[in-house]
């Protein structure tokens, strides 16, 4: 069965008091009883106690005068009582018991016990009497002889009547309890999930299209607040991320169509009349550059897309830093010629770090690559590697254009590019970076740059050995 919140917890807290209400009832009416008797039995005992101080009338078989008079002073007559006196073969003397039935006879186990001294209450359930009697039969002893018996008992109809009224008061109590207890327990109930019902509704109308709109509203500072508070930042990180989706398949398409369109123009020249083989070579040569540069894109988003899922392959070994950097270096040695770039190398001899060769390469590669790019001719490029201890700092410093601080924090974003113009006559994607990123993440490591307009900038990447 599949029942609502509200429902079971209103079930629940109606089970729960019910039997509180219950087993509170069945206590008091147990005390209560408990407490009507033994006052009963009190005043039989205290009537009977007097007896043994007249032992001679006893034995004679006579009712001392104090027992008589406390007797007929007491309320016990008015719904029929006994009180009359035994020798120890059980024959009645003297008898003032005013039961409308005769011969009440004396039971055999009972004389039994008062013979052997013991007294006994019991009830009797006697034929033409609505309630039964309650009898204390007791022993009167003197110097270890039994005298005589006295018998002493009154109806149990004051006790019967209480105990009756007491059920019937704790039995219409009942529901009138459980009734406040559902109602109380509703109204609290409604008013605890309230909220939560706010908060469904409203979860219900946001969907992809309405990102910009919130649970909101004033929730106390309690749990519920903090789900409310939950659910609004769990939509605003669904924002984001369809945001940078929406804006990453943006740029994706802005990167593959500039060379797609060359290609397309390139190919329509080469098919408009014909062409001197040189002249379909140079086409052909160019169109080439602009595969290249596609594949490129589709190769380094396919790294990107990889890294974010969390499914490149880290094969983590130790790799010497100086031997890493200088195979960095190999390919870019014309670049580097090109702009007449000086390098200086400062890496701790035999420094020994642990990570991936090829992830590392890629990301010395993309920081090097940069420092010559955005350098000016005849520039300097400082790279330095040494060990502090806990971690493995390599630092590469060039002299160039600088890093203005607004772009700092965005350098690192996908397709970000600082001078957009003339960064991309150079074919950079504004990708670099962001695999770097990606790479430096990989390894928990931390970059740190240090940037001045015109002077130059210095990326500190920090690994912890
Ligand atoms: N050493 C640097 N000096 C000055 N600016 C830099 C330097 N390195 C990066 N930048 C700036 O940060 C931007 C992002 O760099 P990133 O390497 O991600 O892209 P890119 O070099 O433009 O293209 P790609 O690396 O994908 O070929 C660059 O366009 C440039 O404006
Ligand atoms: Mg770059």
């Amino acid at each position: 069965m599949h029942l609502k919140t509200k429902t079971k917890l209103i079930l629940l807290f109606i089970i729960f008091f019910t039997i509180i209400v219950f087993v509170f009832s069945i206590s008091i009416y147990y005390l209560m009883r408990k407490e009507l008797y033994s006052s009963l039995d009190n005043k039989l005992l205290s009537i009977s106690q007097l007896s043994a101080e007249s032992p001679f009338l006893i034995y004679n078989q006579n009712l001392p005068s104090n027992i008589k008079n406390l007797y007929s002073n007491s309320d016990m007559q008015r719904s029929g009582s006994i009180l009359r006196i035994l020798d120890t073969s059980g024959n009645i003397g003297s008898d003032l018991t005013n039961l409308n039935v005769k011969d009440f006879p004396v039971k055999k186990d009972v004389l039994k016990k008062a013979l052997d001294g013991i007294m006994v209450f019991q009830n009797y359930n006697i034929e033409g009497l609505k309630y039964p009697i309650r009898i204390l039969t007791y022993p009167v002893i003197s110097d270890g002889y039994i005298l005589g018996i006295i018998q002493v008992g009154t109806s149990l109809e004051f006790v019967m009547e209480s105990l009756k009224k007491l059920i019937i008061v704790l039995s219409s109590l009942l529901p009138i309890l459980i009734g406040i207890t559902f109602i109380f327990g509703y109204y609290i109930i409604d008013s605890v999930l309230l909220p939560i019902r706010v908060i469904t509704s409203k979860a219900k109308q946001i969907s992809a299209e309405n990102l910009n709109e919130k649970i909101g509203g004033n929730f106390p500072d309690d749990e519920i607040g903090e789900l409310a508070a939950t659910f609004d930042s769990m939509i605003k990180r669904l924002k984001e991320s369809f945001d940078s989706l929406n804006q990453f398949s943006a740029d994706v398409s802005h990167e593959l169509r500039t060379p797609l369109t060359i290609l397309q123009g390139e190919v329509e020249i080469a098919l408009r009349g014909d062409r001197s083989s040189n002249e379909y070579r140079d086409i052909l040569k160019s169109s080439l550059e602009e595969i290249k540069r596609l594949q490129n894109i589709v190769e380094t988003l396919l790294f990107l897309s990889k890294a974010e899922a969390g499914k490149i392959v880290y094969n983590k070994k130790d790799i010497e830093v100086l031997e890493l950097i200088v195979s960095v270096i190999y390919p870019l040695k014309s670049y580097l010629k090109e702009r007449n770039i000086t390098l200086d190398i400062d890496v701790e001899p035999s420094l020994i770090m642990k990570g991936d060769e090829n992830l590392l390469k890629q990301l010395f590669y993309n920081l090097i690559h940069n420092a010559i790019k955005y350098n000016r001719d005849n520039g300097k490029i400082f790279i330095k590697a040494s060990s502090s201890g806990k971690f493995i700092n390599v630092s590469i410093e060039d002299t160039g254009s600088g890093i203005k601080k607004d772009f700092l924090e965005k350098i690192f974003d996908r397709f970000y590019r600082v001078d957009k113009s003339r960064t991309r006559d150079e074919g950079g994607f504004g990708l670099g970076l962001n695999i770097a990123k990606k790479i430096i993440d990989i390894h928990t490591a931390k970059i740190d740059i240090q940037s001045e307009v015109e002077k130059g900038t210095k990326f500190i990447i920090s690994f912890p050995l």
